[in-house]
């Protein structure tokens, strides 16, 4: 969850790392921190977000050609200067960034507290610099290093650097870090898009890779045995450009979906009939993901059954392992994630695959973990989704399922061609006066403490997927049922002037209405989505009815309105609190 990054190379460290850290921010940015080292190791580290710190602390004033950074999401520890990273070892000769978690990390501590360490910080990772400290008395550096891993348990990409060491060193197990090879120089990171912008010459690390950046090259053991990683060339295809005219990254990429969806069209239709072949093979289809790209799932459910009447089961990755003994050699998993670094995501595809079970991956990153451990992977190429509120990638996710589900029917020119269709609405769905429009009714819900919505068939993870929105980013309570549960007890928590947002499609109409009237009945006050208007509705977002692209539709008008929900309550849309974008621990 937490971002980290270390250079060593030519130039001066703290700038090149400063600027990672902006690009890493999306991870994690309840506080930050970098050191840097010249004759000794000097850190700055403070609780804010990058440039918060950063005009407080002015991290360009480090001078030196190595360092490492972090942008910390807390696990272990409260939010606090002293548990920001880096971390220093007792004797201040070495920082370490952490991203993970070290279970056995109270064991540790103990061990060291009884040799006469001192911890300084709540976190996990302070045990990792002392434990090299301890090891490095009698041993080498580098051996130090290798013994303090050993006893490690748990998940972690860990950047050392030490005055005792000329270069970096960076293990992984379990949480992504990679390898940018630039002239002269090197970046050890979390992610791609921190060095992106200096080289896309990159080498993917392993669990259990061990890398030693030194005297201007790099080797990597796994297991004391010297790895030989293929350098990878990345595209730079489809760059992040910034936040452009836009206040908000939410925003930007919210007007950005008609141009990701544009792109799906154009591509290379095999991928989609590999991995409808497969679909068709399997003894059972499983679909896993979390959050926002597990309601991309639901819809997938929906889809599969009524175009192409296949049954597919889903799971929230978390829970997967739970049913894994159903797995057999001749299951499918399909995951989905937009960061493809969903610790739980990659879990659930891990415990497949020794199932002997086939995985495909439809993930928005290239080069992810997700993308390599998996048989299979349609990328979305939505672009870089920077706002930690997924919204692209969602509308992306689902249109790809369609093409899968009218691929298996033979039918893929009719899903290019609706998705033609949808593109044309779509500039209509993000225009102005759409956005006007929404402006006024989140301006009527904005001091609402609870927010309710319902839907059935695709408009019940439409329905999900809104209310995650809402609460994500403006902390207003909201939650979503399908229509048909809502009395079976939710509809005790209706009174009068509960607001309920109710999502219409010509399939559910009749139902839906009638769920809506129930509501009514109790005092809600109805905001409609859909169609048609009805008097049931207080309030109607017209959404034209495009048959299976309703929840692409239906979803726009949802994020534009959680986002105003989020600037009239003085949230911000693009960090919202306590989140990361990507969940990279369990
Ligand atoms: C919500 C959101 C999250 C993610 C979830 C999975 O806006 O972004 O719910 O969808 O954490 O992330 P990925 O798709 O990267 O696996």
């Amino acid at each position: 969850m937490c971002g980290i990054i270390g250079y060593t190379g030519d130039k001066q460290s703290a700038s090149i790392i400063l600027s990672s850290l902006y690009n890493l921010e999306y991870r994690g940015y309840d506080s930050c921190g970098i050191a840097v080292k010249d004759l000794d190791i000097s850190v700055l580290k403070d609780v804010g977000k990058v440039d918060e710190v950063n005009t407080k602390l002015n991290f360009l004033s480090l001078e030196g050609h190595t360092g490492v950074g972090h942008t910390r999401w807390c696990t272990h520890g409260k939010v606090t200067k002293e548990n920001a990273h880096p971390l220093l070892s007792n004797n201040h000769k070495i920082a370490v960034v952490h991203n993970g978690i070290i279970e056995n990390y109270l064991l540790l501590k103990k061990r060291l507290q009884k040799e006469g360490f001192t911890f300084y910080s709540e976190t996990d990772t302070e045990v990792i610099p002392n434990l090299i400290e301890y090891y490095a008395r009698s041993k080498s550096f580098i051996d130090a290093v290798q013994l303090a891993v050993g006893d490690l348990c748990g998940q972690y990409a860990i950047l050392i650097m030490s005055t005792q060491y000329d270069g970096l060193i960076a293990c992984r197990k379990e949480s992504p870090l990679v390898l940018g090879v630039g002239h002269n120089e090197y970046y050890v990171a979390s992610d791609i898009p921190a060095f992106a912008q200096y080289t896309n010459n990159v080498v993917y690390l392993n669990d259990g890779d061990i890398l030693y950046i030194t005297n201007k090259s790099y080797s990597i053991y796994n297991n004391n045995i010297k790895q030989q990683h293929p350098v990878t060339t990345i595209s730079r295809e489809i760059e992040e450009t910034g936040k452009g005219d836009f206040e908000h990254y939410f925003i930007k990429e919210v007007m950005e979906q008609i141009d990701a969806i544009k792109r799906l069209i154009f591509i290379d239709q095999s991928i989609i009939s590999e991995v409808a072949k497969e679909i068709i093979k399997a003894k059972g289809t499983y679909m896993v993901a979390c959050g926002t790209a597990s309601y991309a799932c639901m819809y997938g459910l929906y889809l599969f059954s009524k175009i192409a009447h296949i049954h597919v089961n889903f799971c929230i990755a978390s829970e997967f392992d739970n049913f894994k003994h159903f797995l057999t050699q001749d299951s499918l998993v399909i995951a989905i994630s937009q960061s493809g670094e969903t610790a739980d995501t990659l879990m659930a595809i891990r415990s497949a695959k020794e199932k002997g079970a086939k995985v495909i991956s439809i993930t928005n990153v290239e080069g992810s973990t997700l993308t390599r451990e998996s048989d299979y992977t349609i990328l979305q190429k939505a672009g870089q989704e920077i706002c930690v509120i997924s919204t692209k990638a969602y509308t992306s996710q689902l249109a790809i399922l369609i093409m899968i589900a009218y691929e298996i029917v033979g039918n893929y020119k009719e899903a290019v061609e609706i998705l033609k269709d949808l593109i044309k609405y779509l500039y209509y769905l993000t225009s102005e006066s759409m956005r006007e429009y929404i402006k006024l009714l989140a301006d009527k819900l904005k001091d609402k403490e609870h927010i309710y919505l319902i839907g059935r068939s695709f408009q019940y993870p439409t329905a999900l997927e809104a209310a995650l929105k809402i609460k994500e980013v403006s902390y207003i309570h909201a939650e979503a049922y399908a229509g048909g549960e809502l009395k079976h007890g939710s509809i005790a928590m209706i009174e009068d002037g509960s607001p309920c947002i109710v999502f219409v499609s010509n399939e559910t109409e009749s139902s839906i209405i009638s769920n809506a009237i129930e509501l009514k009945a109790r005092g809600a006050w109805i905001i409609g989505v859909g169609q048609r208007n009805n008097e049931v509705f207080d309030y109607f977002i017209k959404v034209r009815e495009l048959p299976w692209l309703n929840s692409i539709c239906q979803i726009i008008p949802m994020q534009l309105l959680a986002y105003q929900l989020a600037i009239l309550r003085g949230c911000d849309p693009d960090k919202p609190r306590n989140l990361a974008k990507s969940v990279t621990v369990l």
